[in-house]
């Protein structure tokens, strides 16, 4: 399972990184646009501070020459371990299958529909990201479509991974994860929702008094 930041703040990503097991961090052009940054300075940051881990970058243009020359660009100053995000409709597919013939990480987004995610698949997409939240407003059953997807990957195209984004609640990403997404992208603030409940507190809380009437302030390493 992978665990994955959906943001291009490089404070969160600083924070998170040192907390969590990230494998790397997505962006798109809506969450890159809230940072208000230059393109390639900002992105250079976020490399420096994961190292070697996956960067997802989304190309911009409409046609298939425009998004290879913005991949190479992107790969260029960003390194190998560099995921191009192609959003999945036909000059998409057309990019991802020149793009994986060329030795290149490719993310197929925009993902809203199985079908899309088995076409990508089929060019070689190395991970294919299904908009959660997205699916749900549009009245599609996103863990259904998530499942299928799981079995046509597990049938069909194993090398293709699932990396489920677009979640605006904790409830959605387990939802998708154990309808057998085998990575998730989301906002650090919903991870640590994950680990924040006044029942947690009041367990630490509790562990505490006991420990200090107890000892008192004595730490383990002192004694
Ligand atoms: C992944 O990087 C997706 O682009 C992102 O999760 C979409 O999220 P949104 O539906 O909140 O815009």
């Amino acid at each position: 399972m992978e665990i994955l930041l959906d943001t291009a703040n490089l404070e969160t990503i600083r924070k998170y990184n040192e907390i969590y097991d990230i494998t790397g961090v997505t962006s798109n052009p809506t969450i890159l646009s809230r940072e208000k940054a230059e393109f390639f300075p900002l992105l250079l940051e976020i490399r420096d501070i994961i190292g070697d881990k996956q960067l997802h970058v989304q190309v911009t243009g409409s046609s298939s020459e425009e998004m290879l020359k913005e991949a190479e660009t992107i790969t260029e100053k960003l390194g190998k371990n560099t995921y191009i995000k192609v959003p999945v409709n036909e000059e998409g597919i057309k990019t991802i299958k020149i793009l994986k013939s060329n030795g290149y990480k490719v993310t197929g987004t925009a993902i809203y529909m199985p079908q899309q995610a088995m076409l990508a698949a089929s060019v070689g997409a190395d991970y294919v990201a299904p908009y959660f939240n997205r699916m749900n407003n549009m009245n599609v059953d996103s863990t259904n479509a998530i499942e299928e997807m799981a079995w046509l990957f597990e049938h069909y195209h194993k090398d293709t991974k699932i990396l489920a984004a677009s979640f605006k609640n904790t409830q959605q990403i387990m939802s998708a994860l154990l309808a057998g997404a085998h990575a998730v992208t989301a906002s650090a603030d919903l991870y640590t929702q994950m680990v924040t409940s006044p029942v947690i507190d009041s367990a630490i809380d509790g562990f505490a008094k006991d420990w200090s009437g107890l000892y008192g302030e004595k730490r383990i390493y002192e004694f």
